[in-house]
């Protein structure tokens, strides 16, 4: 039946390179995964390095414009993009409207992003400076309205941004109403940090595509939303907390896994296109998920027990030379339990933190000389048929 979700075909038939695996679309100065050692970098910088002494602001400064900041560029870039933090109140109209009769929040965030550029009189201009300042507005709006969706799930009015305050800091207060303490912030900041870029993944790609064709920034932006919210790429994280919800416990770990895996399930969380060694992203939060097996919450302290178990489990099931390792995906969900984020949110707050990504690909695209991404397919269907009108059928 046409739609139905299929499992790909073996192998490379005709020179069909299914998903694109291996194909490289573009060179970049962005990003740089090493996948056989479970290696990452922003522009040359390793992620473990960002994640422990940067911020989400100095990450999306390096991603933006090829270099760190020094301390009075980072300070303007900070003041830019505090400045464009509201949105109109067209667009919370939007977010209360459809917030409640939509079966997902990452819908709400889909439309509501396409609406801004409609409020914005440059969306149309071109120019670099234009496109610089839209990278900064929507680095800013897409996490005001995560925010705002995330105040009208709970029924709760929207909170005005503090201009005085950091980026992650700005948007758990939005979110929450008061200020979050620092453990937490420090652990969503990393989130943010972490999931900023991640080179030419699907939504990447996708957002890509769109800009490819010269259209605009906000329409290549709503494109990578789109294509994250899919449960292989960004909706991961929401299925791995669901899974670790219906384990239970960590004692239940195993049982469910072996299951799982005889009837040939996914486990999600686990595995990924390019890392076949540890996710490096996955390897730093663990560790802070690790440490939440002693928080105060006894939900988020049986959630990290019950993460780190499914993780012992899958290393005995699994086979090292799978490549089948937890993702980032798989730690976000205790990080973001103890943060006091609803699972709703999680794909919402991943899209928030990988605009900068975005930005920095299709700008690096269009400046690299702009080349329409147009593939080619294997025509499998018939040739030769005559139309009949439907009265002759
Ligand atoms: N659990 C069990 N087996 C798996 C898993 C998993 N999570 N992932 C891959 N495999 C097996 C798969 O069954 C297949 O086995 P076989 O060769 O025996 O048929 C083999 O590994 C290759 O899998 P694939 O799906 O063809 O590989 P891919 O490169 O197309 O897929 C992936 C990568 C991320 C889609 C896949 O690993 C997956 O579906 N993982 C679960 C969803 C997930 O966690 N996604 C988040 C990715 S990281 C964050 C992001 O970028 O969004």
């Amino acid at each position: 039946m046409p739609g139905q979700i299929k499992k790909p075909k073996e192998g490379v038939p005709n020179g069909v390179m299914k998903g694109l695996e291996g194909v490289m679309i573009a060179e970049s100065a962005i990003c740089k995964i090493d996948g056989s050692v479970g290696k990452l970098w922003y522009r040359g910088y390793p992620v473990e390095e960002l994640a422990s002494g940067s911020s989400f602001e100095e990450v999306s400064y390096l991603l933006l414009y090829g270099k760190l900041p020094g301390p009075e560029e980072l300070e303007g870039f900070k003041r830019s993009l505090a400045a464009e933090r509201r949105v109109p109140r067209g667009i919370t109209d939007i977010i209360a409207e459809e917030v409640g009769v939509a079966a997902d929040p990452m819908h709400v965030l889909r439309t509501a992003v396409s609406a801004l550029a409609t409020y914005d009189n440059e969306a149309e201009d071109q120019s670099l400076e234009a496109n610089g300042r839209k990278c900064i507005r929507l680095i800013s709006k897409v996490s005001t309205v995560t925010a705002a969706i995330g105040r009208e799930m709970d029924g709760k009015g929207h909170v005005e941004p503090d201009p005085s305050l950091g980026h992650v800091d700005n948007f758990m207060y939005m979110m929450h109403g008061n200020r979050m303490e620092r453990h937490k912030l420090d652990l969503v900041e990393k989130m943010f940090m972490l999931q900023a870029e991640h080179s030419t993944n699907a939504s990447t790609f996708s957002a890509m595509v769109t800009a490819s064709t010269l259209s605009d920034l906000y329409s290549s932006v709503t494109s990578g939303i789109a294509t994250l919210k899919g449960p292989l790429h960004g909706e991961a994280d929401e299925a791995a907390l669901r899974m670790l919800l219906e384990i239970g416990k960590p004692g239940n770990a195993e049982a469910y896994i072996t299951k799982a895996l005889a009837k040939k399930e996914k486990i999600m969380g686990f595995g990924h296109r390019v890392y076949k060694a540890y996710d490096p992203r996955a390897k730093i939060m663990r560790k802070e998920v690790e440490g939440l097996r002693n928080a105060a919450s006894e939900e988020v302290r049986e959630l990290a027990s019950t993460a780190m178990e499914v993780e012992r489990v899958m290393k005995e099931k699994i086979p090292p030379e799978k490549g089948i390792w937890p993702n980032i995906d798989f730690f976000a969900g205790p990080i973001y339990a103890y943060a006091g984020i609803p699972i709703e949110l999680f794909t919402p707050i991943f899209a928030s933190s990988r605009v900068p990504g975005w930005c920095a690909h299709v700008m690096e695209y269009w400046a690299s000389g702009n080349k329409l991404i147009r593939p080619s397919e294997l025509y499998t269907g018939e040739t030769g048929l005559h139309y009949r009108r439907i009265d002759e059928r």
